[in-house]
């Protein structure tokens, strides 16, 4: 099983942006936690950040056949890129979108997703362990599907 999981712009920056709204973990710790949650459920990880949304676009259109499901924190393209939304949604793959921090309970600008309407679902609040959150219920729902497709 194939997992892509994919960051935004500015989240290269964590565990010195904001620790006190995103924590000191850094993406490079996420990463390697996620990867070896991963490794104990069968499943490989592809990770990608980028701080350009051409760059994250491109990611997709080149990784996401080859993937079985996706994790992405778009960052603040989540609040605004109909373009991320579009391909995402072309992937046709399942994607659960992660949030570091509750952007319900921040500022109004963050409390919409233009994501989450073509996401399974989303993690919002957990800091860094969202991430294993996600995986774990994505690994689930994907071996589900699977299943009855069997
Ligand atoms: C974020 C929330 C966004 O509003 C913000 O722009 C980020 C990080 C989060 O993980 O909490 O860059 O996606």
């Amino acid at each position: 099983m194939r997992i892509l999981l994919v960051n935004g712009p500015n989240l290269n920056r964590l565990g010195s942006r904001r620790p006190e709204i995103y924590g000191r973990t850094t993406l490079s710790e996420i990463e390697a936690a996620v990867r070896e949650r991963a490794a104990g459920l069968g499943a490989e990880i592809v990770a990608f950040q980028s701080n350009s949304e051409g760059a994250l676009i491109d990611f997709m259109h080149e990784e996401a056949d080859a993937a079985d499901g996706i994790i992405m924190n778009p960052g603040a393209f989540t609040h605004y890129s109909y373009a991320l939304r579009d391909a995402v949604e072309a992937t046709e793959k399942p994607l659960v979108e992660v949030h570091l921090s509750n952007i319900h309970a921040r500022e109004e600008f963050r409390h919409r997703s233009v994501i989450a309407p073509v996401a399974l679902g989303q993690v919002a609040g957990l800091g860094w362990r969202g991430y294993l959150a996600a995986l774990d219920v994505l690994v689930a729902i994907i071996r589900e599907r699977a299943g009855e497709r069997q």
